[in-house]
Parts: structure tokens; sequence; C-alpha cells
């Protein structure tokens, strides 16, 4: 039985299945970029053991927390055309679907972004402020990564249903440092998840994050009064994320409201973590059927 405010340590098309249709507001997430498959030449191979990663000398490790991340393109390609068949069948709204376009990832985005193309509301870019230098010769630094919205019922028009900016205040660039403090390679900075919670989901709505990391989308849910479920294969992060929701769930007391964040790279059209949090009473689980 899946319940929201709680995370679990499975494969999330597996917990997807168990959800039922619309019973979320929204997803937020972001997959496993399939960043451990190369290309070599005008060939997908995989990498060897103890190679070095570009010019960095770093050795390649493909297992990251315990997981592989390369998958042949086409297999990609059909495991994320699942993932996402999943988050819009569970979700009412819309569906926040985060990927960096790297080398061995990038024929496949571009696949499923024909292929859903009357499902993309709009198309949000991620400024990270600081470009990742590139690994090879005449490749360009990445400074970027996709945010992608899927919708339900006629996406002709960018019009969202849940919009809670004023007309000309947020735009379709999210300028957000990234966060180098979190362990976790690829987690979000808690001011992206909590930027678009607080401007496309109302209070008390239920988010669900189905490749949870961190745990930093479970975490913006608390601080913005939302609800979350999420899942998690990878059980080191699970782990980890558990704790940091657990400790965060228990600042949430009646007598005790949760002191705010420090900020980092506050942008005008973002949420800030500085945004008082108004007392709330710690919410007991609630099944999700
Ligand atoms: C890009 S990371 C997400 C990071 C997250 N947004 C955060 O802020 O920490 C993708 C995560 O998906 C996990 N993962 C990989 N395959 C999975 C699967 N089938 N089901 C659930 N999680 C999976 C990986 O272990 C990894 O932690």
């Amino acid at each position: 039985m899946i319940e929201i405010d709680n995370i679990y340590n499975m494969a999330c098309l597996e917990g997807m299945k168990q959800i039922p249709d619309g019973s979320v507001d929204a997803v937020i997430t972001s997959p496993p970029d399939n960043f451990c498959l190369r290309v070599r030449g005008e060939n997908y191979t995989r990498w060897g053991k103890n190679e070095e990663f570009g010019h960095t000398g770093r050795k390649v490790n493909k297992y990251i927390n315990g997981l592989t991340d390369d998958l042949d393109m086409e297999d990609y390609f059909d495991w994320q055309c699942e993932c996402i068949d999943q988050m819009l069948r569970i979700s009412k709204g819309v569906v926040f679907y985060n990927i960096q376009l790297i080398t061995v990832n990038k024929v496949a985005v571009f696949q499923i972004i024909g292929k859903y193309a009357d499902r993309i509301r709009e198309v949000l870019i991620w400024d990270k402020r600081n470009a990742e230098p590139a690994m090879h010769e005449g490749v360009l630094n990445s400074e970027y990564e996709l945010i992608i919205a899927f919708d339900h019922g006629d996406c002709k028009g960018r019009q969202f249903r849940t919009a809670n900016w004023e007309r000309g205040t947020l735009s379709n660039v999210l300028r957000i440092g990234k966060n180098r403090e979190n362990e976790h390679r690829a987690a979000f900075p808690l001011q992206l998840p909590r930027t678009i919670i607080h401007n496309f989901t109302n209070e008390g709505d239920t988010v669900c994050d189905p490749f949870m990391g961190s745990g930093t989308t479970a975490i913006a849910c608390i601080k913005e009064k939302r609800h979350f479920i999420g899942f998690e294969l990878g059980k080191e992060y699970f782990d980890k994320a558990q704790k940091r929701i657990k400790a965060e769930q228990a600042q949430y007391t009646l007598f005790y409201p949760p002191q705010p964040d420090s900020v980092s790279d506050h942008q005008p059209n973002t949420v800030s973590d500085h945004q008082p949090d108004s007392v709330s009473a710690s919410r007991p689980n609630s099944d999700i059927r």
C-alpha cells in the first residue's frame, strides 16, 4: 500500500503501478541521465574497468549508487516513455521532467520531445549559473538543463491551469545555482523544486517524485506545505533521503516552527528559501488509495 508523506526503496515503475489514476496533483522528477553509456566514433559502447574519463584522469565508476546507468539508447527511450506514461497516468496535473542533455541521452530526449509533442505545455530552462567544462575538444560547456512540462488535455496553449504568480513575474528560465553540498551527484538545489511547487501546485496538494535521490523534492514539499510520495531504488540514497526527510518533518511541530534556510543565488523570479514558514503541525500519513 502506497501512503502519502512516505518514500519507498523500490523501482518507480513498480511503485507507480500501485498508485491509482489521477491521485497526485503533480510530478517533479529528474530521472537517471544514462551517464555511464559512452560514445566512441559513431558507436555507443560501455566503459571498461578502471578506464579514465575524458582528460580528467578520473577513473570511471559505472556503478552509481550500486546501479548501472548505461542503457542502450533505444532501451533508455522505451524505459523513459514507460515512466512518463505512468507519471501522466497518476497525476491530475503537470509532470515536470528535468533532464540534462548529454551525449549519451540526447537522441532519446529529442525522440521523447517528438513523441509527446502534443502533451508538452512548455519547456523551461534551468540555468545552473555555472558551466560544467567540456570533457573533449569541440564540445560546448554545459550550463543548462531542460525541464519538460508534460500536461493533460489540449496542450496547444502555454497557459498552466495552476499558476500562483502574477502575470509577468515568472519566466521560463529558472536561474538557480547548483547545490555543491549535497552528496548526490545529480541532486536538485532545494530552490528548484521549491520554486516549481510554490508556483504550480497549491497548499495541501500531493507531489510525486519517482526518482527521489537524496529526497530534495520531499524536503521542498514539506517546506511548502504539500504532501509527497517518492521512490528511490538505490538503498544508500534511499537511507540518506529517509534520514533527511525525518529530520525535516521533526522540525514541523506545533511549537517549534522551522528556521529559515540560508539563501543562495536568490533570483527575483524564484522562491527564496528565506520565505517564512508558518507553523504546520506534523501531518499523519494517509493512504493514497
Ligand atoms: C538524477 S537522480 C535524482 C536526484 C534527486 N532529484 C535529488 O535531488 O537528489 C536519479 C535517481 O534515480 C534513482 N533511480 C535509478 N533507477 C531507478 C528506478 N528504476 N526507480 C527509482 N529510482 C531509480 C537513482 O539511484 C538516482 O538517485
